[in-house]
């Protein structure tokens, strides 16, 4: 099948390189000539796992081709699929005027049928007034259907998620269109959910809010094991066990970020508004989340009584591992609040510092040798949890520091571990870890 992807970003690219994998004609289009030029060269601009191998397999097999001209992916398609950006405005809602942009170059180059696919997370409604802008500024005379196909594959582990996805949701009015769609993501081997367009546009928003929302509540649940003195590693795991709670997103931890739940669930907000109905629960949710953002502080502050001329090591920056996106990581918020209480600030990530500098406070420094920014640190912040950062030596990294303390926004370590490295270790929804000075 010929097939189109519009936006090359996370979700773009990572489709893009998995429909040419399963044998498509992809081409990609970015108005981003930059990005097209890197691609083109056989280097991701994002860091996903397998991504760049598997994106050059498909070009040099020439079933992958990127492009910065609409026309070229046009023209020819069967299948068009839009991915490009829906980031919130001040006010939460979803801004459309990327999606709008690819509608209007559809409009003028499309020349026979195709099936235009939107997987941009998008409010209700969307597809069909995009529908409706298409066929208002049509330059040829054909006929084309529209498709929601929500994507739900998580940064990290996208490539992975494609190909063994639990469901591949898709909505539409047109059976002939749906039965397109579905022989496209044939070969995924994976089961559809078919219903009408706008439930499939709010299955998107009510499964990322559901998924905040689980993490929003063990959360709280983490703040009262606290008092309680409580550990709620295992009181998550003891929940998780129940079926019908499940096991996942029960991390305790300084909150959900990344490009998704907090647009989304800001967004959800909003549509419930616009048809007056306030999303209460949901509200709370983000509310909670954000004050999330302030938990290690509020340990540090309680340990230290002043964070001024501490010199903090900040440990990860992404808003999760596997993934060197920033868009609303935790690190964002923390160190900017940390050095406007006057703590010098060192940073280090595996992946993600480049990105890191051109949105975090200027006075935070990097370095992507963690023994040097841990070195002679007054204490250690971790905010996310990567491989390279759960395997630190407690023991040896308490020697490097000038005090060896950690606040630990991510439970990367248990009680035990942080006992046997005689540190000072405060966690998320367990009791602290005092070393004996006996
Ligand atoms: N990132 C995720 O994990 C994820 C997961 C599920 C769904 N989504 C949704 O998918 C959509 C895309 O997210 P993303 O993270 O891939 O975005 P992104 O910001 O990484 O990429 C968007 C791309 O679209 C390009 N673009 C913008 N306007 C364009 C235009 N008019 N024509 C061609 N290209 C254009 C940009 O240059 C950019 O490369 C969003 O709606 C998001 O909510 C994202």
């Amino acid at each position: 099948m010929k097939v189109t992807v519009i936006g090359t970003g996370y979700v773009g690219l990572v489709s893009g390189v998995c429909y040419a994998e399963i044998g498509h004609e992809v081409t990609c289009i970015d108005v981003n000539q930059d990005k097209i030029a890197q691609l083109r060269k056989g280097k991701s601009p994002i860091f996903e796992p397998n991504l760049e191998e598997l994106m050059n397999k498909n070009i040099h097999n020439g079933k992958l081709q990127f492009t910065d001209n609409y026309l070229d992916g046009i023209e020819h398609a069967e299948v068009i699929l839009i991915a490009v950006g829906t980031p919130c405005k001040q006010d939460g809602t979803a801004d459309l005027q990327f999606v709008e942009s690819v509608a209007a170059n559809i409009a003028l180059y499309i020349k026979k049928y195709a099936v235009i696919v939107i997987k941009s997370t998008v409010p209700v409604g969307t597809n069909h007034y995009i529908g409706e802008l298409i066929k208002k500024n049509l330059v040829h005379d054909t006929d084309f259907d529209m498709v929601s196909n929500p994507e739900f594959l998580r940064e990290g582990t996208a490539i992975k998620d494609t190909f063994n996805g639990d469901r591949i949701v898709l909505g539409s009015d047109s059976s002939k269109a749906l039965a397109i769609v579905e022989e496209l993501h044939k070969q995924f081997n994976i089961p559809y959910f078919l219903t009408d367009t706008r439930s499939a546009e709010m299955i998107k928003y009510a499964a990322n809010a559901f998924l905040a929302t689980k993490i929003s509540f063990i959360n709280e649940i983490a703040k009262i094991c606290e008092k309680v003195g409580a550990n709620v590693e295992d009181v998550a795991l003891g929940m998780g066990k129940d079926k019908r709670i499940g096991e996942h997103f029960l991390k305790a931890g300084i909150g959900y970020g990344g490009s998704c739940f907090p647009k989304d669930t800001k967004a959800l907000v909003q549509i419930a508004g616009n048809v007056e109905h306030d999303f209460e629960l949901l509200r709370s949710v983000i509310k909670v989340n954000i004050g999330q953002q302030q938990a290690l502080i509020e340990k540090a502050i309680s340990y230290f009584g002043d964070l001024s001329e501490k010199k903090i090591a900040i440990l990860g920056l992404s808003f999760k591992p596997n993934t060197d996106d920033m868009r609303d990581a935790a690190s964002v918020v923390i160190t900017d609040k940390l050095i406007s209480l006057g703590a010098s600030v060192i940073a280090y990530d595996p992946v993600t510092i480049e990105n890191a500098k051109k949105i975090l406070n200027p006075r935070v420094t990097f370095n992507t040798n963690i023994n040097e920014v841990m070195y002679d640190a007054d204490c250690v912040f971790i905010l996310t949890e990567w491989d390279q950062i759960k395997q630190i030596d407690l023991r040896v990294a308490g020697r490097l520091m000038k005090n060896p303390v950690f606040f630990d926004g991510r439970n990367c370590f248990t009680l035990e571990e942080a006992q046997r490295a005689e540190i000072d270790y405060f966690s998320i929804g367990r009791s602290a870890v005092i070393r004996n000075f006996d």
